[in-house]
């Protein structure tokens, strides 16, 4: 079992819910002012001690989603850059894609971020789900599943090598020799691989953890690959104790494959959550939320997730299996089809019950079963942590932060204060943070 649990709270808009914009403050729903709620909800999270801030991205805008609740997709980088200013402490990990994006420029953004932030830089690695992305950078389709994870490796080796290029001692400020940097400890990547070539080194000398922590949000095998040679932290969706465990040995073997420690990785999965004093209050909560949906919303937005053509779906049956076929496919596509061919509901049924991230934890409660959800799933070696969905801002996070820390304090599975500066630090404690220069 970790020391303690640690937390990545996952920000959007006015909260994480479809609903949470019908509940919100009427002065929040301006996209200007997300920035506010965001900038307050960073500083929340650093309030309670929590690892990081974790910003989604796709970059692409599905127009239907926009008719039912804010839109607000806000370039990751930018906006960390942003939060780095105004926090001390908290970790900033910002979503890109490596199939939409090249390897130099994401290395030098983040690497300046790393800077800006004094080493609280964070990248989750993501292939892109959403097929239309393609349309916007000029390329026919979007390439297939494991297309996608094979050009992901290969980015984020490049990207490391580019890290690397400055040696940790290059820049010797040597004053009397005049000389600024030793250039022979800086080295172009001279890089040549099935996706990119890249010739030269970093344009800024090595930041403060290095690299930035790197983060990996697939759970197929390919995802579990590419977090086995690079992650030091995977956000994944699970719905209980047992398929969580079973997810995170499988993180942790391939971790160990690529000859690393499986401590070096921690698997935190999402979950949606509603906190009241009473359990009656907190369902009530959720009950508001959810009887707030538009019906049509929900197996349009899991069609949506799930790489399925909406257009060729009756909701009102269960799904066809010439849809399935015909899927985007993901570990998201799996769970559902797993699903619907398991209990035989409609798409509209099984769109119902998956609220949050397609077969992922929810939890409707009181601060104290809060405190015991996390307490069991640790125990149990289920995760490390979590990744916190609060449904709605600013309050779902503000109550985590002061009910719900409190309580795992005094049971010692949270931090009390921040003993380290970095986000690998806090992470992975001091021990792992090799390769940040003193
Ligand atoms: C907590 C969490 C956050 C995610 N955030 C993103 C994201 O911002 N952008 C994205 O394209 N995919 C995101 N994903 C999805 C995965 O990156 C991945 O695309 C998806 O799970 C399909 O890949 P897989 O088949 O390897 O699981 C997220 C997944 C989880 C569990």
């Amino acid at each position: 079992m970790p020391q303690h649990a640690h937390f990545t709270a996952f920000l959007t808009g006015v909260g994480y819910h479809e609903s949470a914009w019908l509940f919100a403050d009427p002065a929040d729903l301006d996209p200007i002012a997300h920035v506010r709620v965001l900038t307050e909800a960073t500083r929340t999270a650093e309030r309670g001690l929590l690892d990081a801030v974790f910003f989604a991205d796709s970059p692409g805008l599905e127009i239907f989603r926009a008719g039912y609740f804010p839109q607000v997709g806000f370039d990751p980088l930018e906006l960390v850059a942003a939060l780095a200013a105004g926090t001390t402490r908290i970790g900033l990990v910002a979503t890109a894609s490596t199939t939409y994006g090249t390897p130099y420029d994401l290395a030098r953004r983040l690497a300046t971020i790393d800077f800006v932030s004094g080493g609280r830089a964070g990248w989750n690695i993501v292939t892109t789900r959403y097929a239309g992305a393609a349309g916007n950078f000029g390329l026919a389709s979007h390439p297939e599943h494991d297309e996608r994870y094979a050009r992901a490796d290969e980015f984020v080796e490049v990207a490391r090598r580019l890290w690397d290029s400055w040696d940790a001692d290059a820049v010797v400020h040597d004053r009397t020799a005049r000389r600024w940097a030793d250039t022979a400890r800086i080295r172009p990547v001279d890089f040549h691989g099935r996706f990119f070539d890249v010739a030269g080194a970093l344009t800024l000398p090595r930041s403060p953890q290095g690299r930035p922590a790197l983060a990996q949000a697939g759970s197929s095998g390919a995802g579990i690959a590419l977090a086995g040679r690079h992650a030091d932290l995977v956000f994944t969706a699970q719905p209980d104790p047992v398929s969580a465990r079973a997810f995170r040995d499988r993180v942790r073997a391939a971790v160990r494959d690529h000859g690393r420690e499986a401590d070096d990785v921690l698997v935190l999965p999402g979950v949606a959550f509603v906190i009241g004093s009473t359990e009656a209050e907190a369902r009530a909560k959720r009950a508001a939320l959810e009887d707030a949906v538009d019906p049509e919303f929900r197996w349009r937005n899991l069609a949506h997730n799930a790489g399925l053509d909406q257009d060729r779906i009756d909701p009102d049956r269960p799904l066809g299996e010439e849809v399935i076929a015909a899927a985007e496919r993901s570990s998201r596509t799996d769970e559902v089809a797993r699903r619907s061919r398991e209990t035989g509901r409609t798409f509209r049924e099984i769109a119902d019950e998956l609220t949050g991230l397609p077969g992922g934890l929810e939890f409707t409660g009181t601060p104290e079963q809060f405190a015991d959800l996390v307490e069991h799933w640790l125990e149990t070696g289920a995760s490390d942590g979590f990744t916190l969905q609060p449904t709605t801002l600013p309050d779902s996070l503000e109550l985590f932060v002061d009910h719900v820390v409190p309580i795992l304090q005094r049971r010692g599975l949270h931090r009390t204060e921040y003993t380290t500066t970095t986000l690998r630090g806090h992470l992975l404690g001091e021990r792992r943070t090799a390769g940040v220069p003193a």
